[in-house]
């Protein structure tokens, strides 16, 4: 038995014997290390993650405990819940991830930072996210979306689709944030990457034929890769390169007060690794369950093309869309705003407890993990009527939802820096798949797994047909 899992039974005995009334939350531990990790993890691939946890919350209540991935954790949920996670202070809670994703990502990544730290870092990334930053590369994302398309759709009669679309999000991500070009070292880091990412959400054992172990030396292999990227960048901008060239660019150009580089170079290293997971593997998921809808609900994908070809038609030919062109895709967004409901890419997260802290009448012990999870508010009756239907009206009045209850971006102070990002690249492709392309879902099966992103069966098989060369 290890040491950790018996000072966690200590203390629950303890806290028992000494706090009658403020007691643990109900719930078990489970196994030592593994807990109830593997249960999760099996169910996220079976598609029942969200029924595992619903069914907890049915049988313990708003709070209960339980051992994720090596921790003590409790698991809470509901609009107050939210509140309590989303909103507070560094003093109670710090933003934390699981072992795996720490030890994969690095220490030093914005997830992992808290207090002044994570504001300095934050600032920095925000200043070249922010939309007035953006809105001078609608264009650039334009052209990699159009040479995707043809590269990898036009003149085909099947594609699979999230394969693709993790290869364009990518690829925005690369060039337009990182400033690297197509070529061998783009695919080699891909290829790393990949295997990088299949350990971010597993039990952080490193032993030789582990998940997490075949992750970490990937990890360790990007690392060097980006470390070389830097110093490639370093020397450009000393030769007259602009700071706004790319995000690294601009990351390098901030300085402090002391009038060095404000950020440490493993800070800007594992956070490109960051941004490299956070903003291709979310906006993928968003665009290719968007085109499973689009299959599957023709009201929905004559009101996104209506919608589309008037903005496509109020164009010269060939005139790249601009930044006031996406203000006018009001409805497409809402169809977007609404798979991210029914499909949020990220499952739910973890806060570490600084402090004890009393929640519904139980006491979270300090040290402990915090779990939330996005569909526990996204699926209430209570908040979204009818909680299964896919209705994009929902998001008519953006006002009439709850505060804290709509969160496939979070929210307070770490919401994701990211969105206007994924809300540029969503709209774009989905412009161009509906103005050039029709096409039908292979199979009929409307099912997916979480990997721990949600997966559509095979990848989302689709035969097109193109309405128009672009
Ligand atoms: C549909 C697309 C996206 C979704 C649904 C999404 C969702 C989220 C969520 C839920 C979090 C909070 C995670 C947590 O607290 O544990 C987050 C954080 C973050 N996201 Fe996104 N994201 C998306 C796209 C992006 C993109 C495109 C980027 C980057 C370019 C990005 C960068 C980040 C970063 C850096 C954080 C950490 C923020 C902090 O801790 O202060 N995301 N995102």
């Amino acid at each position: 038995m290890s040491l950790d899992f018996v000072g966690i039974v200590l203390v629950d005995v303890i806290m028992r014997r000494l706090r009658p009334l403020k007691r643990l939350p109900p719930g078990s531990l489970g196994i030592p290390v593994i807990g109830q990790s593997l249960g999760l993890l099996w169910a996220m691939r079976a598609n029942t993650a969200e029924k595992w946890i619903a069914d907890r919350a049915t049988k313990y209540g708003p709070i209960s405990k339980m051992s994720l991935f090596g921790k003590p954790t409790v698991f809470i949920h509901g609009q107050a819940a939210n509140k309590l996670v989303f909103t507070s202070d560094g003093s109670k809670m710090s933003n934390h991830q699981t072992e795996s994703v720490k030890r994969i990502l690095g220490d030093r990544c914005l997830l992992e930072l808290s207090g002044q730290d994570h504001m300095r870092v934050r600032k920095a990334l925000a200043s070249f996210l922010k939309p007035d930053s953006l809105k001078n590369y609608v264009g650039k994302m334009e052209e990699e979306i159009r040479l995707h398309l043809l590269m990898h759709w036009q003149g085909k009669q099947k594609v699979t689709v999230l394969p693709l679309m993790k290869t364009l999000t990518f690829n925005i991500i690369c060039s337009l944030l990182f400033g690297l070009e197509r070529g061998a070292r783009r695919d080699s880091i891909v290829q790393y990457f990949q295997q990088m990412i299949g350990g971010m959400w597993s039990v952080p054992v490193n032993l030789p034929f582990t998940r997490f172990n075949r992750s970490l030396k990937a990890s360790a292999e990007v690392q060097r890769m980006l470390k070389q990227l830097i110093s490639e960048k370093r020397i450009e901008l000393e030769n007259g390169a602009s700071s706004h060239q790319d995000l690294i660019t601009c990351l390098l150009s901030i300085l402090g007060e002391d009038n060095q580089e404000l950020m440490s170079e493993d800070e800007i290293i594992h956070n490109i690794m960051l941004i490299m997971v956070a903003g291709h593997d979310t906006s993928s998921v968003l665009i290719t369950f968007m085109v499973r809808i689009l299959a599957n609900d023709p009201n929905i994908h004559a009101a996104v093309l209506t919608e589309q070809d008037e903005i496509k038609k109020s164009k010269p030919s060939g005139e790249l869309l601009a930044w006031e062109d996406l203000a006018k895709m009001k409805y497409t967004w809402r169809v977007a705003m609404e798979t991210l409901r029914t499909v949020p890419p990220v499952f739910g997260g973890f806060r570490k407890t600084l402090e004890d802290i009393d929640y519904e009448g139980y006491i979270i012990p300090r040290g402990w993990q915090i779990f939330w999870v996005t569909s526990m508010t996204h699926l209430d009756d209570n908040i979204f009527p009818e909680p299964s239907k896919f209705d994009p009206a929902r998001f008519e009045n953006p006002a009439s939802i709850p505060p804290y209850c709509y969160i496939p971006f979070r929210g307070g102070p770490r919401i994701c820096p990211g969105y206007e990002l994924a809300k540029i690249e969503t709209l774009v492709t989905i412009h161009y798949l509906v103005t050039h392309f029709t096409w039908q879902l292979c199979c009929n099966d409307n099912g997916y797994r979480r990997d721990p992103m949600p997966v559509p069966n095979q990848g989302l098989p689709i035969q097109i047909v193109s309405k128009e060369v672009l």
